[in-house]
């Protein structure tokens, strides 16, 4: 999946031949999953129409302050367009264009527009080459890197003057593949490997039957994915569950059992940067498994348990440098229990659910969990979606590696 995908992109389109280009540079967009707002120079509509990008972007283009064709002038909000962004490009970015970026001559919208933003701004210079070259030009690209701006190299070829040489905007194609390395090298979790545990572990009774519980194994996944959303490489040793990975940075290991699960863990532990314990692991198992299927004979009849090897304190036990998060799911004397868990398994950090809390635990969409790190820090978090709940959890590994 491209990490541009959902992004929320504004394109500022200048005055220039490339303009055209820019209807097959829309398109790749929103094939890459992103949405796409336009906003055109006047200058620019000379060369691609704003029908063009408006249906190729699905979203109205905006190229001046208030709509002149309405007879209630609508004004257009160049604020909000600019803070609904999460990212802004200008391409093609003419010398003109430019200029008025690095002055803040904000006589069109689309200055106006990049004069509001917040969000991370990219340029696609295209001129021709001894405008490319000229001081003046070579100082707004100094200018706008120093406001931290992004500049996307124009390429060397055929311009529109029939002369030959660097000014070309990047092709459409080069530019979102600009993009995504660029992105992709910023994301907060970028070179981080995770372990994380999700799903029950099934027990074996004999070849047909096993002791289980109702993890689904959706809070293990969501964390998985949104890890692998901010770059990290994620191992999701998982028990049985019906969830796919979505993101190629996310490698399943399908196990059943607990050991399969220690087992698995402890292959990966060594490697990784951070381990995540959001499985449900069955605390023990039959002490014998019997090899065939067991008939009902007596009336009572009872299976001997032994417990399960506890795979958060073992690596607990042997962890280095890996920041190491486990679940506590609680019933009673929660904030107790779960700072002994902190402790006992050697935890950095441990999302505490209480089963008292409505909306969290198994089979729910939702959960409303504590955090409490290892000074006993606590930190009661709202009832959320769990996705939201994989955020709150990773950006406290993004705020450990920040510190660190
Ligand atoms: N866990 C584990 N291996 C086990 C049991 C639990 O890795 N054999 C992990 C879980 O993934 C979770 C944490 O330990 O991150 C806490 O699990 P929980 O069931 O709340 O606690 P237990 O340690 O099993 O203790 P108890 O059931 O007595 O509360």
């Amino acid at each position: 999946m491209s990490v541009l995908n959902g992004k929320k992109i504004l394109l500022g389109v200048s005055g220039g031949i490339a303009a055209y280009k820019t209807a097959s540079l829309v398109r790749l967009f929103i094939k890459a999953g992103a949405h796409v707002q336009v906003i055109m120079t006047p200058a620019s509509k000379d060369f691609v129409t704003p029908l063009t990008l408006s249906t190729l972007s699905k979203n109205p283009v905006y190229s001046s302050f208030f709509n002149q064709d309405d007879e209630d002038a609508v004004w257009n909000n160049h604020v909000d367009l600019a803070l609904w962004a999460d990212l802004m490009i200008i391409a093609p970015a003419t010398a003109n264009t430019l200029s008025k970026m690095t002055t803040g001559n904000c006589d069109n919208l689309l200055i106006a527009t990049y004069l509001s933003a917040k969000c991370p701004v990219y340029f696609a210079p295209a001129m021709d080459l001894d405008m490319y070259k000229h001081p003046s030009t070579l100082s707004s690209f100094a200018a706008l890197k120093q406001f931290g701006n992004v500049m996307i190299p124009a390429e060397s070829g055929e311009l529109a003057s029939g002369l030959s040489g660097e000014g070309r905007m990047a092709e459409p194609e080069n530019i979102i593949a600009f993009l995504e390395a660029d992105l992709e090298s910023k994301l907060p979790l970028k070179g981080k490997k995770i372990l994380i545990t999700a799903g029950p572990t099934y027990e074996a009774i004999d070849p047909v039957r096993f002791i289980g519980n109702h993890s689904s194994g959706k809070m293990g996944f969501d964390i998985a994915h949104e890890a692998a959303n901010l770059g990290a490489e994620v191992i999701l040793v998982s028990g049985p569950t019906h969830y796919k990975a979505k993101n190629s940075l996310v490698k399943v290991v399908d196990v059943i059992s607990a050991q399969d699960m220690y087992d698995a863990c402890h292959l990966y532990f060594n490697d990784v940067d951070v381990a995540i314990a959001a499985a449900a692991v069955a605390d023990y198992r039959p002490k014998v498994v019997a090899l065939q299927k067991i008939k009902k004979a007596a009336d009572d009849f009872s299976i001997e348990l032994e417990k399960t090897k506890d795979i958060l304190a073992s690596l607990g036990a042997i962890k280095k440098n890996q920041f190491l998060i486990g679940f506590a799911l609680e019933t009673e004397n929660e904030i107790e229990n779960a700072k002994l868990k902190i402790q006992k398994k050697n935890l950095d950090l441990i999302v505490l659910n209480s089963l008292q809390d409505e909306g969290a635990g198994f089979k729910k969409e939702t959960n409303k969990v504590t955090f409490i790190d290892h000074n006993f820090e606590i930190e009661p978090m709202e009832l959320k979606s769990k996705e939201s709940v994989a955020v709150d959890i990773l950006n406290k590994v993004i705020l450990h590696f920040s510190k660190s």
